[in-house]
């Protein structure tokens, strides 16, 4: 199929405002960069923060959209390693040529990875944001001077040295349902932790147990009984805990049981009250963008180069997938039901190509 001139786009003329379709050009990719034509689009909750409370994106009109699987349909120049048709995944940007609720985007090729023939779009779709969230945060091993964000800087299981480097040593991880979540466990075992526990609806408990969790603790349980039912599993400091809700209360007990000299990792902002602050526990909050800035594109080079081999063995599984109706438009619903909690275990997908 030749590639069209124009395209549909899910567009968000101004701060606050409706989502409209509109028909816009197809973008050329630059050097380094492939076209790629959007299968399936992933929806995460900042998608609806942004657009209802206007954080993070300031210059109108913008696309959103980060989480892309597709075919590549053009490469720029000297890129090596895809050729045309191939099956695609990666994460995009807030930024037109690269954003996700269109039917075309630009993907920077070192943070592109192929999708093995057992994973589907849909299925591929579910993985950057996630997985790249929870890689982040956990190891990447310097973050610029004087950013808001940072990381435990372990080390990575794409390397030697970090495949089960940190063996017999229990990880705590608030949230295991939540896509991130999910991403986290899987580098936590790939990362040989032992014990993997996890707070979730028990409902999820046997998907989480299948992604490597030991334990599922249910979200309801108060700090001390956290605390009891934990010491039942381990005596083991619990030097990391990755708070994948980062809400004020889960943000809190995590906080409270962490080891001193420990490393809390947060998805949101840090919301520990002054007077409960200790000396020596670490608060880091994740900052999960693939692009940017350089020291994670380096990170995420390094987890993209070695992505296809971890979905084609089965070590990364991705998050189970509920396809939305209706093209771009779609979105509008599963963008609600992410703002009122109306998500459980599963990440809402919308195919770009099914839009009238
Ligand atoms: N800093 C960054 O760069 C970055 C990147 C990605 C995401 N985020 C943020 O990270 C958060 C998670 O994103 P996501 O896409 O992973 O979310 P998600 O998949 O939509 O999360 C939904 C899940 O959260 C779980 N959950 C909610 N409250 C909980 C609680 N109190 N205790 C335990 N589990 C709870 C629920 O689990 P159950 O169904 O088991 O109840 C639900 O399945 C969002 O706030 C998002 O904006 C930040």
């Amino acid at each position: 199929m030749p590639i069209p001139d124009t395209q549909k786009a899910l567009v968000l003329p101004a701060k606050q405002a409706d989502f409209v379709i509109h028909s816009i050009s197809v973008p050329k990719p630059g050097p380094g960069q492939l076209l790629v034509k959007i299968h399936a689009v992933a929806l995460n909750p900042v998608e609806w923060k942004i657009q209802k409370t206007g954080i993070i994106v300031h210059e109108f009109p913008a696309i959103i959209g980060m989480d892309i699987a597709g075919t590549v349909e053009k490469l720029g120049d000297g890129v090596e390693h895809f050729t045309l048709g191939d099956r695609v995944v990666s994460e995009g940007q807030f930024a037109i040529p690269h954003a996700g609720f269109q039917q075309y985007t630009i993907t920077n090729a070192d943070v592109t990875a192929k999708i093995p023939d057992s994973v589907t779009f849909e299925q591929a779709s579910t993985i950057p944001v996630g997985l790249v969230t929870a890689a982040l945060g956990l190891f990447t091993p310097t973050v610029p001077t004087g950013s808001d964000f940072g990381s435990a800087g372990l080390q990575a299981p794409w390397q030697d040295s970090g495949h089960g480097a940190y063996a017999g040593k229990p990880f705590l991880i608030f949230g295991g349902a939540s896509s991130v979540g999910q991403y986290v466990i899987q580098l936590a075992k790939l990362s040989g932790f032992s014990p993997i526990i996890t707070t979730a609806s028990l409902h999820n408990a046997d998907l989480l147990r299948s992604l490597g969790a030991t334990h599922v603790l249910d979200r309801k349980l108060s700090l001390e009984q956290l605390r009891q039912e934990i010491a039942k599993i381990s005596t083991g400091a619990l030097d990391i805990i990755y708070d994948a809700v980062s809400l004020p209360d889960t943000q809190l007990a995590a906080y409270e049981l962490l080891a001193p000299g420990g490393t809390l990792v947060l998805v949101l902002y840090p919301a520990i009250p002054t007077e409960r602050l200790q000396q020596g526990k670490n608060v880091v909050k994740a900052f999960g963008q693939a692009n940017l800035p350089e020291e994670n594109r380096v990170v995420s080079a390094k987890l993209f180069s070695k992505l296809t081999v971890w979905l084609e063995e089965g070590m990364i599984k991705p998050n189970r997938v509920e396809v939305l109706p209706g093209g771009l438009e779609g979105i509008l619903d599963g963008l609600d039901r992410l703002r009122n909690n109306r998500v459980s275990g599963v990440k809402l997908v919308a195919h770009p190509q099914e839009t009238v």
